[in-house]
């Protein structure tokens, strides 16, 4: 790793932290909101901790793709300029995001509610990113592993996403509440499938890694795998705008196609599992386990998918906690765990004495468990707010609060939990990184 490639894996483990703390206070605020609400209003916090989650996602994925394609020797000198001056951008972007935020200057839409003209620096940083892959890629003898493709696909496919998400910016699409808001969904449903491509990709690589198998970026699962994926990524924000005026088979088709690929996902991990001897498993145990979480977040949140694709049930929990349990559950147990098992895998973190080893698994323990009890919480959450609105008829904000703020509770001192967590493992990440010269 370069200077500026440890800087930006400093920055994307920063965001991480970021969000954590950010997500803590979130939770709390909107418990004791009558209380907190001129020190750390929600309007404020929420846009905060959402976007640092999701720039640590898409720094993460970016970064995981720039750093697995290192010991490549082709990539021409320009891509790799145009690559570093797009991190150096990209990275001040994101800073100028949170200043404005810190002074309260909102604009832009949901999950990026920061004022428009950023997003201009972000679509150029991301141009950048995007030339610099396929310059690699055009210059790369191998072109063929799904992983490579999972990628590419991922990358162009926000390229296009991000600029849709920003759509609202020229006039004629405000025009209709409806167009406006049906794009907006749209777009951010996509985007999903776009980092998911490039996340997923990360996860096939790293079983091809620690097996040194390089069969599973080949066979035929691997292939079907990716055209799920972006048959998902074309069509899987079909179930983002439920609650607007659509056909009901595009919602179906939508959820359908997005629990397949999450079922083929499960499968490609079991089978890398079975063909992994003990002391391969053994030798990259800290990336394994990672590997191995996420596939159990991906059963989890298969299960509450398909209970919230059932259009009876949707009808209700549509809005509520249960569509945030959905969202952290696959950002935190799916994305954030491949993730971390890539960053572990690239920076050697299992390198550590077995002391510090034993450590870092409690760390992580503590994150799964508490991760667990925080996502069964805000599932509680929602479905006592959904049973409220409905069967009793209570619509306002600080009426529903009462009978769910023991959900809220238990939710927030998980997150705590969680943040412990994750500042016992985090630590390794910076070592990691320092030594990585
Ligand atoms: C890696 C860590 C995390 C990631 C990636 C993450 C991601 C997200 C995302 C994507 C949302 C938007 C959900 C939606 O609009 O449906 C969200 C909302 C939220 N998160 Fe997190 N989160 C993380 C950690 C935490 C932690 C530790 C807490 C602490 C309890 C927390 C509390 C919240 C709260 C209170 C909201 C707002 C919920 C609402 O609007 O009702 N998050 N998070």
């Amino acid at each position: 790793m370069d200077k500026l490639e440890r800087n930006y894996t400093r920055f994307a483990f920063i965001l991480l932290l970021f969000s954590l703390v950010l997500g803590v206070i979130t939770a709390f605020s909107f418990i004791f909101h009558e209380h907190v609400k001129d020190y750390l209003p929600l309007q404020q916090l929420r846009p905060m901790h959402v976007s640092a989650a999701l720039f640590w996602i898409i720094s993460g994925a970016s970064l995981n793709i720039f750093l697995h394609n290192q010991k490549d020797k082709t990539i021409p000198k320009n891509a790799l300029s145009i690559r570093n001056v797009s991190i150096v951008l990209w990275q001040i972007s994101i800073v100028v995001i949170f200043i404005h935020y810190i002074f309260k200057q909102f604009g832009g839409r949901e999950y990026w509610e920061f004022p428009g003209w950023i997003s201009l620096l972000l679509l150029l940083c991301w141009i950048g990113f995007c030339s610099y892959y396929f310059l690699f890629w055009k210059n790369e003898p191998n072109k063929r592993p799904q992983y490579i493709i999972m990628w590419g696909t991922g990358m162009l496919f926000f390229l296009i996403t991000f600029i849709e998400q920003n759509l609202w910016q020229i006039t004629w699409f405000r025009e209709s509440f409806l167009q406006e808001v049906t794009i907006q969904w749209k777009a951010n449903g996509s985007m999903v499938g776009a980092w998911n491509q490039m996340i997923y990709g990360t996860s096939l690589y790293l079983m091809v890694q620690i097996s040194g198998k390089k069969e599973i970026a080949f066979d035929k699962k691997s292939i079907v795998f990716y055209f799920l994926g972006f048959t998902n990524l074309l069509f899987n924000w079909g179930h983002h705008i439920y609650n607007l005026p659509t056909n009901n088979w595009m919602r179906h088709v939508a959820y359908a196609i997005s629990m397949t690929e999450w079922i083929l996902l499960i499968n490609i991990i079991q089978g890398f599992k079975k063909t992994l001897s003990e002391t391969l498993r053994f030798k990259q145990l800290i990336s394994y386990r990672f590997l191995i979480a996420s596939e159990f977040w991906v059963f989890l949140n298969l299960i509450l998918a398909l209970f919230m694709s059932i259009p009876a049930i949707n009808r209700y929990t549509h809005g509520t906690h249960v569509t945030v349990a959905h969202a952290m559950g696959t950002t935190i147990g799916i994305n954030s765990m491949i993730l971390l098992g890539s960053f572990a895998y690239l920076l050697k973190i299992d390198n550590i004495q077995m002391k510090q080893k034993k450590l870092f698994h409690a760390g992580f323990i503590i994150i799964q468990v508490s991760l667990v009890i925080f996502w069964l919480s805000l599932i509680a959450a929602g479905v006592f707010s959904a049973y409220e609105q409905t069967h009793l008829g209570i619509k306002t904000y600080a009426s529903i609060i009462p009978s769910v703020v023991t959900s809220l509770y238990v939710f927030a001192t998980a997150g705590l939990f969680m943040l412990i967590g994750f500042a016992i493992i985090i630590p390794y990440f910076f070592k990691g990184i320092s030594k990585s010269k």
